[in-house]
This record gives C-alpha cells, structure tokens and sequence, in this order.
C-alpha cells in the first residue's frame, strides 16, 4: 500500500463484519464519519450471461471487487445494487431489468440518502456496461439536487463510477488469456471470476460453438436475433477459476489505488 493511502484510508481490515455497511449499526456509521467520509456502492446486473453463465454474474463480480477494495483501504461498502439497466437482454427468461429512467432514480436517491447523512465521497464499483450511461446521469442529477436540497456536504460531494473489467491491467490479462475470444458479453474474464467466487458454477462449463462476433445492439428482439444464446463474440468455456482470482486480485490492487488518489483529490 502507498503512503498515499495510508494518509486518506482508515486502513486495511481483517474482517468483512467491520466493512460492511449493513453489518454497522448506525452509532458506528456515526463514528466512522468521523474520520473517514467514503463509501464503496457495489453495483451489478442481473441478467442472461450465455448459455453456461449465472444470471448473478454482474453482481458477483462487483459485490466481490468491491469488498476486496473495502478490505484494502477499511472503507465501508454498502450492500450491492443487484439490478440494473438491462433492456436489450429481455429475450432471455431470468433477465430483471430497470429501464434507464428507474436505475438513474434509483441511483440518484441512495447517493442523496447517503449525502444527507455527511457521506461526500460516493465509489461506485460496476459489473455491467449497460449501467454506464445511466449512473453517470443520476450523478449529474444528485449534485444538482444536493445543491438544491442545501445539504451540508453538497459543496463537497464527489461521485465516481469505475468499472472492474476496464482495469487496464484485467483487461490487458483477459485479451493475454483469451485473445479475440474475450468478447463483449458472458466474456471469459467476468466467468472465470465468478468460477472462482462461486466454484457450484465450473460443473455448468461446456464448450460452445463459436459465437457471433460482437457488434450493435438495438432492441431485446434484435439482441436475441443477433445473439441467439446470449454471448457477443465471447467464449466462456476457456475461463478458469485461476484466472478469476488473478483478476480479482488485479481488479482490487488497482481500484484500491484509484480510490486513494480520488479520496487524496481536493
Ligand atoms: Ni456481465
């Protein structure tokens, strides 16, 4: 860990329990604020990933990634927002998605929820790319209602959203391990990491046939079409648990560092 860290963080912690928001009563939440005003918001999707995928998989993957962050730096994260934005994977049974307008809602009242309560800096960690356009909306929203709300932290409110299969260091391994093969969608990289978060998943691994390469996507009906088992271009069935946990431990270190210079920023 940097001197940087050490400067911004509470520290690392042995234990979940001590991190996690809904483990806290609300004396301690009161006395964290104390020293520490961040907060880690795990965020996913629950959604179709391929044929041999788990529909959680966004949110496993967030939800682990960022309770190694809180582990590293001792900052809370609150308990993982499971649904997102996932319209175009409707065609597929098990898919639960919020239109834009909801999750943007959504996002927009959990960040105020926090802010009105001293928190000032918000670090979204996500699993999924539909969420990207949506959650950077509702930041854009909260900071006006902040503002509007005259809330005491609203002058110093900071939200960030950071995406754990963008790290350049996981995606640098992913296009080393699967080449071509990592794909847009139900990639190798994000199984790989729920195999090993979740090793009851390995027995569902087969080999596919190639998928359709990746390219727009319109509608659920046109994704469908398009993609007819759900996969863009990928093929999950050369993930590993091994890779997962390099990928996790690529994901924390670089996202534990990007949190201590966002913290460390005036
Ligand atoms: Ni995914």
């Amino acid at each position: 860990m940097s001197v940087e860290n050490e400067l911004v963080f509470p520290g690392p912690v042995k234990d979940l329990s001590s991190i996690r928001l809904d483990l806290r009563s609300w004396i301690e939440v009161e006395e964290y604020l104390q020293s520490c005003k961040a907060i880690i918001l795990p965020l996913g999707s629950t959604e179709q990933h391929g044929p041999t995928g788990a529909i959680g998989t966004d949110a496993i993957t967030a939800e682990a990634v960022a309770l190694e962050v809180g582990k590293r730096s001792g900052v809370f994260v609150t308990p993982t927002q499971a649904f997102g934005m996932a319209e175009h994977h409707l065609g597929f049974p098990g898919t639960m998605s919020l239109q834009p307008a909801t999750l943007m809602q959504l996002i927009h009242d959990l960040v105020l929820s926090l802010v009105q309560n001293g928190f000032e800096q918000i670090y979204v960690i996500n699993g999924h790319g539909g969420n990207i356009a949506t959650v950077k909306a509702a930041f854009a929203q909260a900071y006006s209602s902040a503002l509007s709300r005259k809330l005491s932290a609203s002058k110093r409110m900071k939200c960030k959203l950071v995406n754990w299969f963008m790290v350049p260091e996981v995606f640098r391994e992913a296009k080393n391990l699967y080449g071509e093969n990592e794909g847009q969608h139900a990639t190798p990289s994000e199984i790989a990491l729920t195999l090993y978060l979740e090793p009851s998943l390995i027995s569902k691994q087969r080999p596919l046939p190639a998928a359709n390469p990746a390219a727009s996507i319109h509608g659920y009906e046109d994704f469908r079409n398009r993609y007819p088992d759900g996969r863009m271009g990928s093929d999950p069935f050369l993930a590993k648990p091994a890779h997962g946990m390099k990928f996790l431990e690529q994901a924390a270190k670089a996202l534990t560092n990007d949190l201590s210079i966002f913290l460390g920023e005036s």
